[in-house]
């Protein structure tokens, strides 16, 4: 094992960010570090705050999902108060910076499916859930919360499914987490930042989505539609064009990609 704590001492220490990480509590065990942040954050947690836990009891996915974050995972969430338009992005800003760090670190190459999953050889490593709250026009908090397979023997869990990956399985040895964490903060503050500049972090965000002209299975709410992914807005909506010509846009759901 390599020695791999994830104190808030540990993730500050050498930290280049303004404020992404510059505030940090470490929990051993929490049901959800999601949940965590936004009682943090309706306290009025400094902008850029981050939890960590350890282990999470009761993970949160998207669409009413289960994450399942044993030890050797991280698990944490950010804590942001953007202007409403930023809202979209910040599931780009998240699965780029996983992206980035995961490459920097471990030197593997990772790939995007939309709308926010960061893959390895096809295989999901990393699941990234925003959720908000916005009155009227204004974010009261964004929480980016963030799960990535980093040290796990998935062999002990397979319940999971479709079957992923962690990065000890593709390296073959073990990662550390500090590391991995600490180059998440530095480069989702960076691509936030760069929010304020237009739209080149949805161009990186698209321009690295597997997803693009591949024949997908996508789903929405109970429905089902096959079709070719054809393109993604700025809003994070994927356009399906359907069998019979129709392109569908779709602004909340996920894909499979089809042989
Ligand atoms: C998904 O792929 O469905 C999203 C998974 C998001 C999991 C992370 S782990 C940290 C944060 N806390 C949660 O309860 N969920 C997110």
């Amino acid at each position: 094992m390599i020695e791999d704590s994830l104190s808030a001492a540990a993730i500050t220490d050498g930290l280049a960010t303004r404020f992404i990480g510059q505030e940090v509590t470490c929990y051993p065990r929490l049901p959800s570090t999601n949940d965590a942040a936004k009682r943090r954050a309706k306290k009025g947690a400094k902008e850029g705050t981050v939890i960590v836990a350890e282990e999470q009891t009761a993970g949160r996915g998207r669409i009413k999902r289960r994450w399942l974050s044993p030890p050797g995972s991280i698990a944490l969430s950010i804590i942001l108060y953007p202007p409403l338009a930023y809202l979209p992005s910040l599931i780009m800003v998240a699965s780029l910076a996983v992206a980035h760090s995961i490459e920097q670190v471990t030197n593997l190459k990772t790939q995007l499916k939309w709308p926010n999953d960061v893959l390895i050889n096809g295989k999901k490593v990393c699941g990234i859930l925003v959720e908000s709250d916005v009155r009227g026009d204004k974010v009261d908090y964004a929480v980016i919360g963030i799960g990535i397979n980093v040290n796990l023997k998935l062999s002990e869990f397979p319940q999971i499914t479709p079957v992923p990956t962690s990065l000890s399985r593709e390296l073959g040895r073990e990662v550390s987490r500090r590391e991995v964490v600490q180059s998440l903060l530095f480069r989702a503050e960076k691509l936030y930042l760069a929010l304020a500049d237009g739209d080149s972090v949805f161009e990186q965000w698209r321009d690295r989505l597997v997803t693009l002209g591949k024949k997908v299975q996508a789903t929405s709410g109970d429905a089902s539609y096959q079709g070719i992914a054809e393109s993604v807005a700025a809003d994070g909506s994927l356009s399906l064009r359907q069998p019979d010509g129709s392109l569908l846009k779709i602004v909340a759901g996920d894909v499979t990609l089809r042989r």
